[in-house]
Formats: C-alpha cells, structure tokens, sequence
C-alpha cells in the first residue's frame, strides 16, 4: 500500500469515530472533517510513516496513529492560525477558512477537538504496545506546546522582540522534529539520532515557504500570498535574495541528507529527501518572472 493510501484509510477511520454517530454536534462534526479532508500536503505524516519504514515498521498499526495525530494537530494549528485574532485569512488549501465557512465559535472548537483526538489517538493505539505510544505522546505534546513546540511559535508573535530563529524552530520546525522522532520510536528506534534530520528539514521547509509566499499567487497557493512582506515578517528571501535563499534550501538539504541515522532504508530516506528538495524548489517560470520583476 502506498503511504497516501496509509494516510487516507487511518485519517477516514478516526474522523469517523471523531464525527459521532447522529449523537454529536453536527456542525462541529462537519467543521472537523472540512479541517482534515482532503488536506494539503500532508509532508509531516509523509515523513513520518518514510522514517517508520525506513527503520523497519514492524507495528504498522502504532505508525498510522502516529501519522494521523501529527497532522490532526498540523490542522488544528492552521484552523486557529487563520482565525481573525491571528492573521485573520479567508482561504486555505483553495477553500474558504473554517471559520469563514462556519463560524469563528466552531473554528474554535475544531482546533480545541483536533488537538484531543490526536493525543486520544495515539493512547488508544497505544493498547498493544503502550510503552512506544507513550514516548510518542511525550515527543507530540513537546513539540505542540510550550516552551518548544508550536504554543511557542506562536507566541513569539506577540514578543516585541523576536528571537528569529528560535521562532522558526518552534513554529515550523518542532513538527518535523515530532515527525523524524515519532516514525523512529514507531518502530521501536530511540528518537534521539532523529531530532536533527527533523530540524534540518523544518528549516529548509521554513525557507521554502518564504520564497513561495514571495514568489507564487494565492491561487497557486491556495491561501493568501505575500504575507511575509504585507506583515513586514522577516524571512528568507528580503535577507538573502532569491537566489541566496535557493542555494541556502539546497546547503539546507544537503546537511539533512548527511544526518540521516544509520538504519535498513538509509538509502530511501537519501531519496525521499532529494525528491522533496526538487518539490520545495520553485520552479523555473516563476523564478524566471521573478527575475524580470527585480
Ligand atoms: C503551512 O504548512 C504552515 C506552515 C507551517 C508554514 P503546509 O504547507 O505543510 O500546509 P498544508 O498542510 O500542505 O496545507
Ligand atoms: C502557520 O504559520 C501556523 C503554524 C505553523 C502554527 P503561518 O501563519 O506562517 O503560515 P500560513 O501562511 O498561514 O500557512
Ligand atoms: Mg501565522
Ligand atoms: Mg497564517
């Protein structure tokens, strides 16, 4: 099975459970699959469940709920990201924001019962193999709140003085963390030797976002573009150019490839990594119309 079809099965069997059967809210219900489905990205399971396999996989079960927990708090933190009292945004993933399309109350409490069902998921998981499930949960709740973890990130937005990079590794970079770490004790590995090639990717991750809000439209993105510069954020691209900020992505990457743990698919990480950079990368078009704009 691929790992796309591993995200979907898990991500349908929780949300339904989630969801109640006819006894719950039903908007709530509704909002909380409109957070989840059919997603973005989905880069941080993605990893994930690529580490699990790399390091052999041999509980299938604890990796999905892995997979699945990491990108319930993923949304969680974007449906409360793009509330009014944080960057007020209409749309996301090409939809209008949960809060546009229900309400603010219910944005809310889609983002408050995500964060619950990621932890009670993992918890359950957890029957057959509860010492795994508990570092697990140990690592997903760090690099969730506070002080390492997205809480953090979002609460160096209302320090007047902002500590850069330590705003990235909170904001952007503690859910890659959680990812590397949260595949390797999947599979029973210790999550230490994983934490660098997580932050390694969370940077470049970082710094491709950058060029992407300065580079592609909102339609491209699916959410509003230039946000960096209409909210005077630093970033990658206002202090390295274009350019510099790809040759740094690439500096970036290349380091992560270097980190990567000695284990079975070593090699499949090595790729899965150079897959990413050539995503990550804008593409020659834009760059090209970049370049005439400057
Ligand atoms: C967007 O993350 C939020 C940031 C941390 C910058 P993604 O680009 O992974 O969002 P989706 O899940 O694919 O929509
Ligand atoms: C997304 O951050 C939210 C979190 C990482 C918690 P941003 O506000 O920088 O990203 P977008 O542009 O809304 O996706
Ligand atoms: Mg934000
Ligand atoms: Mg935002």
């Amino acid at each position: 099975m691929t790992i796309d079809a591993r995200l979907d099965m898990a991500t349908a069997q929780v949300l339904r459970r989630a969801m109640g059967a006819g006894n719950a809210p039903a908007k709530l219900a509704q909002a909380l699959h409109y957070g989840v489905v059919p997603g973005g990205a989905r880069i941080r399971p993605t990893i994930l469940l690529s580490v699990a396999m790399a390091c052999g996989d041999d509980r299938p079960a604890l990796s999905d709920a892995g997979a699945v927990a990491l990108e319930l708090i993923h949304c969680a933190s974007l449906v409360h990201d793009d509330l009014p009292c944080f960057d007020n945004a209409d749309t996301r993933r090409g939809k209008p924001t949960v809060h546009r399309a229900f309400s603010e109350p219910l944005a809310v409490l889609t983002g408050d019962s995500l964060i619950v069902l990621a932890f009670d998921v993992l918890a359950e998981a957890g029957g057959k193999d509860a010492d795994r499930a508990l570092q697990m949960i140990r690592v997903l709740s760090r690099r969730t709140g506070m002080p390492d973890g997205i809480c953090a990130g979002q609460g160096w937005e209302s320090e007047a003085q902002v500590n850069l990079s330590a705003y990235h590794r909170a904001k952007t970079g503690a859910l890659f963390i959680a990812a590397t770490q949260m595949g390797a004790l999947a599979a029973g590995q210790d999550a230490e030797p994983w934490q660098e090639l997580g932050g390694r990717i969370g940077e470049a991750f970082q710094v491709a976002d950058d060029l992407r809000d300065a580079l592609y439209d909102a339609d491209t993105l699916g959410k509003p573009a230039g946000q960096d510069a209409a909210h005077d954020r630093p970033n990658a691209v206002t202090s390295l150019g274009v350019q510099g900020a790809i040759r740094r992505l690439s500096d970036i990457l290349g380091g992560a490839i270097a980190s990567i743990p000695s284990c079975p698919g070593e090699a499949m990480l090595a790729d899965m990594v150079r897959r990413y950079a050539e995503r990550m990368t804008p593409v020659a078009p834009v760059l090209h119309r970049a370049e005439m704009r400057a």
